[in-house]
C-alpha cells in the first residue's frame, strides 16, 4: 500500500508547489490537503490537478480539534504543516491571529497527530526565528532563537512547542527552516509579486526603508525538494535550514525586477520602513548538504526570470488574486458538493 501524506495549507504558496511536486515525483504517495482557504488559500493554485485521485482536498483549520481528527481518521504517515499565516506585515497590523494559527493552531494539530498515530510530523519553518544579522555571518540550526516580529515570534513558539514533544513523549518530528521562497503561485503581497505585478501595473513599488536590508533568495522548487527529503530521511528531532546561497538587497532585487519586466526605475518609491525590520538573514545549510545531500539548484537570476515569465503568463491568475475574485471560485467548484466538509481534490 501506498504511503498517506496530510498537508496542512496546501492551497498556499508553497504548499501548492509541494503537492505538485509530490504527485509528480512520488507516484505511491496519496495525500489529504487540509486548508481553511483563508485570504492566502487559493484553490486555483491546483487548478490543474483537477480529476486528480491521489489528492483529496478538505476544508478545515488547523484551530479546529474535531475538524483536524476527522480528516485524520483515514490514516496518515507522514504530516507535513505549511499552515500559517506567513506575511510579516500582517503580524504587525493584527499579531493576535498569528498567535491563534501559528501558535495554538500547530499545537492542536499536533496533539490530534499524536492521537491518530501519525508516524511523522514536519513542522515548516522560517530562518526568521533566529532573528536578525549584521553585515556578517550566518545562522546555523545551533543559533539560538531571538524573533522580532509577532510572526517570526509565533512561528517560533511552534517550533519549540514541536521539539519539546519530540524530548518529552518522544514524538517523531522534524523542523525546516528556510529562507525567503519565490516562484509561482506567490500571493502578490510579497515583495517578488507584488512588485512584478505592481510594474505590470504601471504602478510605484514601494521599498521599505533604504532598500538595503538583505534576504537570501530560494526558488520554491528547491525549497519543495528539500522538505521531501527532509521528510523521508531526517532523523527523528532533527532542524535543518534550508537556503538559497543567493543573498540579495531588496533595492538590486527591485531593479533587476525592473528591468527583466521592461520598466522603469522611476516607478521606485523609497516609503516608511516596516517597524522592527530585520536587516539581514542569511544561512549555513552545511548540515542538510552533508546529511541529506541536498543544494540548491536554481540560480536566482535564472529562477527571477522564470517567476517574472510565469507572472507575465498568468496575469489572470494574480488579476484575480489582486482583485479578490478567486475567491468566487471555491464557490463555484464547490457549491452543493460539500457534505462532511470536504470534497474531492478538483
Ligand atoms: P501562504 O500564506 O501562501 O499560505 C498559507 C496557507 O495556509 C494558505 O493556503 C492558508 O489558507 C492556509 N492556512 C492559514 N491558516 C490556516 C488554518 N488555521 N488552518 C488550515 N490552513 C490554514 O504561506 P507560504 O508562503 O506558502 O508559507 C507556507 C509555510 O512556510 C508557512 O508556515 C510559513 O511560515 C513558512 N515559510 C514561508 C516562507 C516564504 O518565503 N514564503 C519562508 C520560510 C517559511
Ligand atoms: O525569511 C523567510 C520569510 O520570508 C518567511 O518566513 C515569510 O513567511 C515570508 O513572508 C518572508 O518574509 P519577509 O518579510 O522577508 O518577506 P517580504 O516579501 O514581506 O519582504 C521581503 C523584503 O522586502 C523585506 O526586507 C521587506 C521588503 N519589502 C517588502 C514589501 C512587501 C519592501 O521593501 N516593500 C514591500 O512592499
Amino acid at each position: 500500500m501506498g504511503l498517506k501524506l496530510f498537508v496542512t495549507g496546501g492551497c498556499g504558496f508553497i504548499g501548492s508547489n509541494f503537492v505538485r511536486l509530490v504527485l509528480r515525483e512520488r507516484p505511491d504517495i496519496e495525500m489529504v490537503n487540509f486548508d481553511a482557504l483563508t485570504y492566502a488559500g487559493n484553490l486555483e493554485n491546483l487548478r490543474d490537478l483537477e480529476g486528480e485521485k491521489r489528492h483529496r482536498f478538505v476544508r478545515g483549520s488547523i484551530c479546529d480539534r474535531a475538524a483536524v481528527d476527522a480528516a485524520l481518521a483515514g490514516g496518515c504517515d507522514i504530516l507535513v504543516n505549511f499552515a500559517a499565516e506567513s506575511h510579516v506585515d500582517r503580524s504587525i497590523h493584527e499579531p493576535q491571529v498569528f498567535l491563534e494559527t501559528n501558535v495554538r493552531g500547530t499545537a492542536t494539530l499536533l496533539e490530534a497527530a499524536v492521537k491518530a498515530k501519525v508516524r511523522r510530523f514536519v513542522q515548516i519553518s522560517t530562518d526568521e526565528v533566529y532573528g536578525s544579522l549584521g553585515p556578517t555571518g550566518v545562522f546555523t540550526e545551533a543559533t539560538p532563537i531571538q524573533p522580532s516580529s509577532p510572526y517570526s515570534a509565533a512561528k517560533a513558539a511552534a517550533d519549540q512547542w514541536v521539539l519539546a514533544y519530540h524530548h518529552t513523549f518522544g514524538t517523531d518530528v522534524v523542523v525546516t527552516r528556510s529562507s525567503n521562497n519565490y516562484g509561482p503561485y506567490q500571493f502578490p503581497e510579497k515583495l517578488i509579486p507584488l512588485f512584478i505585478s505592481n510594474a505590470l501595473e504601471d504602478k510605484p513599488l514601494p521599498v521599505y526603508g533604504d532598500g538595503r536590508q538583505v534576504r537570501d533568495w530560494l526558488h520554491v522548487d528547491d525549497n519543495c525538494r528539500a522538505i521531501l527529503r527532509v521528510a523521508e530521511k531526517a532523523a527523528p528531532g532533527s532542524v535543518y535550514n534550508i537556503g538559497g546561497q543567493s543573498e540579495r538587497e531588496n533595492i538590486d532585487v527591485t531593479r533587476a525586477l525592473l528591468r527583466a519586466v521592461g520598466k522603469p526605475e522611476t516607478l521606485i518609491r523609497h516609503v516608511q520602513d516596516r517597524p522592527g525590520h530585520d536587516r539581514r538573514y542569511a544561512l549555513d545549510i552545511s548540515k542538510i548538504r552533508r546529511e541529506l545531500g541536498w543544494e540548491p539548484t536554481v540560480k536566482f537570476e535564472e529562477g527571477l526570470q522564470a517567476t517574472v515569465d510565469w507572472y507575465l503568463k498568468n496575469r489572470e491568475w494574480w488579476g484575480r488574486v489582486k482583485s479578490g475574485a478567486y475567491r468566487e471560485y471555491y464557490e463555484k467548484q464547490y457549491a452543493g458538493r460539500l457534505e462532511g466538509g470536504g470534497a474531492r481534490g478538483r
